[in-house]
């Protein structure tokens, strides 16, 4: 059953891997949902560090995913197809793709959309599955993060920061976040962090160890973070790494790791199974879906720009003025 979706589309390719001049926009064939998919004509698609990772050409998609661009989108089930019966045409949606978004159509597994949470816009719901899989299945699944624990979260202005202050609020943690500016920091505070370090002025280990040490810390930095990340952890602590925005080789004193008991852990989204991305939409659907209703975790969005402007987005990331999720407008 379909919408009758077109046979071309409008959607934005990586024209060569470079700088955000190298999104641009291209007409290609709508794709056709296989067993067990669904494609969604696309409202708004959200804009992820990942996705400018890809057209820097520093993180190719996956063999079986669209080379398009975007991660995530909220729309309309345009046609469903065969073995899949979560949906039906014509529900709203939001959902985890494997690539894709940055397009009018776009497909993925049934199992990975979710339904549009009570009192969201589609705009909204647009910047919700790439952040919220990747931080729940980091600080809750990964991390054990349970409440009453401290947190730390580096980068916490990020689109990912930013949805993992409320979401460990809302689990019940201490919420402590590293940003680069003032104003930032102040968006943190707003969020929900108990404390929030504008790194360029002070040290987060001896702030965190005054209080006793991180229960988990959710780090995108690496780098000479590494080492200060250990230091930074209670005993039995947990450091998830999401990301080596500094780098991924360091000299590390593996003795505190063994004498405190810390875990060191970390992952990466889009590489994952199906059947890995479906349990955390259960997860999802259970836990932070009712968060998003009663209002505790809300995407903060800083800026939409068109389809079309893609390339702009993609400069307005890269700035790192912004403050949350940047989000394309598709239709609607
Ligand atoms: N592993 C996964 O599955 C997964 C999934 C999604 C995203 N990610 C990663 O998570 C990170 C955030 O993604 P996003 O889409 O939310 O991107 P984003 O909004 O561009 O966030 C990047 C953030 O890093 C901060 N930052 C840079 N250097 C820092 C430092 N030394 N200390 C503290 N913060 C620092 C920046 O803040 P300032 O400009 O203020 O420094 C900025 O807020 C990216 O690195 C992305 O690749 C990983």
């Amino acid at each position: 059953m379909s919408l009758s979706p077109p046979h071309t589309m409008q959607a934005i390719e990586i024209t060569s891997p470079g700088d955000p001049e190298v999104l641009q926009p291209t007409e290609v064939t709508v794709p056709v949902p296989t067993h067990g998919q669904i494609l969604i004509k696309v409202a708004y698609a959200g804009v992820n560090r990942p996705d400018a990772l890809q057209r820097a050409g520093l993180y190719a998609p996956p063999p079986t995913a669209s080379p398009l661009p975007g991660l995530e989108a909220s729309g309309v089930v345009a046609a469903v197809g065969p073995g899949a019966s979560r949906w039906k045409v014509g529900d709203m949606v939001t959902a985890l793709l494997p690539g894709g978004g940055y397009a009018e159509y776009a497909k993925c597994h049934e199992d990975h959309a979710l339904p549009i949470p009570d009192g969201l816009t589609l705009r909204e719901a647009a910047c919700l599955p790439e952040t919220c899989f990747t931080v729940w299945s980091n600080i809750a699944i990964r991390g054990g993060l349970v409440a009453g624990e401290r947190f730390l979260v580096h980068g916490g202005s990020s689109g990912i920061g930013t949805t993992a202050i409320q979401m460990a609020r809302a689990m019940g943690a201490r919420v402590f976040t590293t940003a680069g500016s003032a104003e930032k920091c102040a968006a943190c505070l707003a969020l929900g962090a108990e404390r929030a370090i504008n790194y360029h002025d002070e040290d987060f280990v001896p702030i965190l160890k005054a209080e006793g040490g991180a229960h988990v810390i959710l780090d995108m930095v690496g780098g000479s973070y590494l080492p200060r990340n250990i230091k930074a952890l209670a005993d039995e602590g947990r450091l998830v790494q999401i990301a080596f925005l500094q780098g991924s080789k360091v000299e590390l004193n593996f003795a505190e790791v063994m004498m405190r008991r810390l875990t060191i852990t970390g992952s990466t989204l889009r590489p994952q199974s199906d059947y890995a991305k479906a349990r955390y939409a259960r997860h999802l659907l259970k836990h932070v879906w009712p968060m998003v209703a009663r209002g505790t975790l809300r995407p903060v969005i800083d800026s939409e720009f068109s389809l079309a402007d893609a390339a702009k987005a993609h400069w307005r990331l890269e700035s790192s003025g912004h403050i949350g999720k940047i989000v394309l407008k598709v239709a609607g």
